[in-house]
């Protein structure tokens, strides 16, 4: 079977943006591949340097995927700093690596342009590990041999990067060894494009404006409440697309709330129906959804429960994998 592979990084509570752009589509798409999942904790290491948060945020990042429906009987489940294979392939990946393909990596250039702006000069905070974040990446996904990768919108370049790295290793060594290139699967949902945080731009643990999965029913509310909106009155026509509040709707609505969704855009289109109560339908379908996996989110976070068997499983199968690909690159280039 082809095989799907993604993963998400431990730097904050996981949110409504991640369970939209990549739990829900992986976990579909578990019913025709072989998959995998992990928890990216070296990649959040870039800045998460409080030890007992990063023990947490893992934590909850697992937890979370379990209360998402993951099954760890048919899916391999695992920690990538478990897996010490993926560390040694990261320097093999490094030397074949030009370094003007980091220079041009998003997030590296966001933060670039940050400073810049404040004045600063270009690498103030940037540390060597958010430099190479994409080779890891790059890595997590070659090692697996995965086929497809689906993540949201703006994860799209990293697989992209994932790609264009497997091509300049298998132009060197192809003769012995091939990676498979990986491709990127995005959401079909709404536009396609990420879910919008409370502020109005990308729901993001870096831009501290997300609504996280399992908050309690009273904070959930009060964070729909804070999505900006802006002052036509509650008769007036409004366009649905440039509100972040339904694009959250739309994009996070289950195919049982289709119903809700088209009849809300309708009414908004019409007029008579204000931001206030759109916030209180939102509020529903998150809640009704939500409930159900909060409780088993909260139990799978209990101390003793049976999050880290399972964890400690999911890693043996990594390792058994991400090994023979090691094994295979090793010869590849000389040094087995
Ligand atoms: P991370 O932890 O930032 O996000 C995890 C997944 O959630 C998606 N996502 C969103 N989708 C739609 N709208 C949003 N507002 C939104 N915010 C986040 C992301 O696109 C991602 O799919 N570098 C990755 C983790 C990673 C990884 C991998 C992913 C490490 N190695 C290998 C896939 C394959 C990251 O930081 O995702």
């Amino acid at each position: 079977a082809k095989v799907s592979l993604t993963g998400i990084k431990p730097s904050g509570e996981v949110h409504l943006g991640n369970l939209v752009g990549a739990i829900r589509p992986a976990l579909r798409l578990a019913e025709q591949y072989d998959s995998l999942y992990f928890i990216a904790d070296y990649h959040a290491l870039t800045s998460i340097r409080d030890p007992e948060l990063l023990r947490h945020y893992s934590r909850s990042v697992a937890a979370s995927w379990l209360a998402a429906g993951l099954d760890p009987a048919r899916t391999t489940f695992y920690v990538q700093s478990d897996v010490p294979e993926i560390f040694e392939l990261n320097w093999i990946l490094s030397c074949v690596t030009g370094k003007g393909l980091m220079n041009r990596a998003h997030a590296y250039k966001a933060a670039r342009d940050r400073n810049i702006e404040a004045g600063e000069d270009p690498d103030v905070g940037v540390n060597m590990g958010l430099y190479n974040y994409p080779i890891l990446m790059a890595v997590d996904i070659l090692i697996m041999e995965a086929d497809v990768v689906p993540v949201g919108k703006d994860q799209v370049q990293h697989v992209e990067y994932a790609a264009d790295i497997a091509g300049s290793f298998n132009h060197l060594y192809g003769d012995s060894y091939s990676f498979k290139i990986p491709e990127a699967i995005i959401p079909e949902s709404g536009s396609g494009d990420v879910l919008p945080g409370l502020d109005g731009r990308k729901m993001s643990k870096s831009y501290d404006n997300t609504i996280p999965l399992f908050l309690p029913e009273n904070k959930l509310k009060k964070l729909v409440r804070r999505i900006p909106t802006d002052s036509t009155p509650v008769e007036e026509p409004k366009d649905p697309d440039s509100s972040a509040v339904f694009q959250i709707l739309e994009q996070f609505a289950p195919d049982s709330a289709a119903d809700v969704v088209a009849d809300t855009r309708k009414r908004l289109q019409e007029g008579g129906m204000g931001w206030g109560e759109l916030k209180n339908i939102l509020f529903e379908v998150l809640n009704s959804e939500l409930a159900p996996m909060r409780e088993k989110y909260n139990a799978y976070m209990e101390p003793g429960s049976e999050l880290d068997d399972v964890l400690a499983r999911g890693a043996e199968r990594a390792r058994e994998r991400a090994s023979r690909v090691l094994s295979s690159v090793r010869k590849a280039i000389g040094v087995d």
